[in-house]
C-alpha cells in the first residue's frame, strides 16, 4: 500500500476544509494519510511518502503563503525530481494564477502531478469538496 502525506498551511481554515476532504478520499480507497501542518514538514521526510498532496492557500500578490509554506516548499524543490505530487488550494479575489505558477514550479523540478490540482474560492462548497475527495482518491491509486 502506498504511503501518502497531505501536507498544507492554512491560515484561515479553508484550506484545512480541502485537506480534510483529500484525507477522507484517500481513506474511501482502504488507504490512509498523514496529514502534516507544512512548518512540521521538511525534505528529510520527502522520502517516506511514496505520494504527497500539497495544500496551500493564495497569498501575497497570487505567490504561496509566504512565512511557513514557502519557506518549506522552497527546500522541497530541488528534491522534487520524479516525486509522485498533487497540489490543491483556497483563493479569495484572484482566478487561480498562484496555483498556474506553482504548477509551473514543481514541473520545471521535475515532479510528477498524479491528478489535476484543485483550488476552491474561499470557504470550500460541496462541489470543491467533491474534487478534493477525488484528488485523495487518485493518490492512492
Ligand atoms: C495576506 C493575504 C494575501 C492574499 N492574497 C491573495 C491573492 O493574491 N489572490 C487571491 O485570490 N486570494 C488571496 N488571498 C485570499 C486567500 O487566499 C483566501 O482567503 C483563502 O481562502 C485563505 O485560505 P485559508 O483559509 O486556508 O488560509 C489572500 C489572503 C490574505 C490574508
Amino acid at each position: 500500500m502506498k504511503t501518502i502525506a497531505i501536507v498544507y498551511y492554512s491560515g484561515t481554515g479553508n484550506t484545512e476544509l480541502l485537506a480534510d476532504a483529500v484525507r477522507e478520499g484517500v481513506q474511501r480507497t482502504g488507504a490512509g494519510a498523514k496529514k502534516i501542518g507544512a512548518g512540521l514538514f521538511g525534505s528529510d521526510m520527502l522520502e517516506s511518502y511514496d505520494v504527497i498532496a500539497f495544500g496551500c492557500p493564495a497569498s501575497g500578490a497570487e505567490t504561496l503563503e509566504e512565512d511557513t509554506f514557502e519557506p518549506m516548499f522552497e527546500t522541497l524543490l530541488p528534491h522534487l525530481g520524479g516525486k509522485r505530487i498533487a497540489l490543491f488550494g483556497s483563493y479569495g479575489w484572484g482566478d487561480g494564477e498562484w496555483m498556474r505558477h506553482w504548477e509551473q514550479r514543481v514541473r520545471e523540478a521535475g515532479a510528477i502531478l498524479v491528478t489535476p490540482s484543485v483550488i476552491s474560492m474561499d470557504n470550500p462548497d460541496d462541489s470543491a469538496l467533491q474534487a478534493a475527495r477525488e484528488l485523495g482518491a487518485a493518490l492512492s491509486s
